[in-house]
């Protein structure tokens, strides 16, 4: 499987990152699943000197800016410079503060340009009765998937995210029944776009209070490619035990 970890800003010490990433290199060491790891940016600049070990590094965001006198920004250059293999885009944080459908085009588009994979995230703020959480979620894969080409729509990688769920406590997280399905809808969506048999080639990733406790029945039964791990992927015990879980 595919295990991302996005330590989001939770790691706020050197000392700490690089325990997290002795662990990251000893899992992939250690387990077939490709360990992938989303830090903040200076970690990249950090790790990307040092032996990776078959650990793969992604950046959280990337600026849909390509050069010149725009301050703050992390052009995606500068990530292909660094051997980032993964971009997350449109995680719903970022969406939160402001992130339109547009721009999140735009930043995949600035990933894939790089030679990086995009992580794109889509995920409902609430499931309704009436089952518009579907439309909802329609509409934020639709105008990336319109936007690229076969080959483009098949090197995406999709995590979906229930907002609900993010950031609390396995008993949170999704049912592996409700995965499953979710993950059919997603594909279907998909094959819209990529016909025959591309769309079941596309990665797709659960996120949403993936821990120890929950990932393997999540794996086995939700239909997925494997994990956006948040808060269970910042303390190395934790990290581990739920890769090892899913061994
Ligand atoms: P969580 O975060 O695992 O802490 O719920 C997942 C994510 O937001 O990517």
């Amino acid at each position: 499987m595919l295990i991302v970890a996005n330590w989001k800003a939770a790691v706020a010490s050197r000392d700490k990152a690089l325990k997290l990433f002795s662990t990251a290199k000893r899992l992939a060491g250690n387990s077939k699943h490709d360990i992938v790891l989303a830090t903040p940016f200076p970690y990249l600049g950090l790790f990307a000197s040092r032996q990776l070990k078959g650990v793969e590094l992604a950046a959280q965001d990337i600026s849909e800016v390509t050069s010149g006198a725009e301050t703050g920004e992390v052009i995606g250059a500068l990530l292909r410079d660094l051997g980032v293999s993964y971009i997350i885009v449109g995680h719903s944080e970022r969406r939160a503060r402001g992130e339109t459908d547009a721009l999140i085009v735009e930043k995949v588009k600035r990933a894939l340009a790089n030679g990086a994979t995009p992580i794109l995230c889509i995920g409902e703020r609430e499931r309704d009765q009436d089952a518009q959480y579907l439309q909802f979620l329609r509409g934020q894969l639709t105008p990336v998937l319109q936007a690229l080409s076969q080959k483009e729509i098949l090197s995406l990688v999709i995590a979906y995210e229930p907002v609900y769920a993010i950031g609390k406590s396995a008993s949170d997280a999704i049912t592996s029944a409700d995965l499953s399905e979710m993950v059919l809808y997603i594909r279907k969506i998909v094959s819209e776009y990529l016909p025959g048999k591309g769309s079941s080639r596309v990665k797709i990733l659960y996120g949403g209070s993936a821990e120890p406790g929950n990932a393997r029945g999540l794996a086995g039964g939700g239909g997925i490619d494997g994990f956006l791990v948040g808060h269970a992927s910042v303390e190395s015990a934790t990290f581990t035990a739920l890769v090892k879980a899913l061994a």
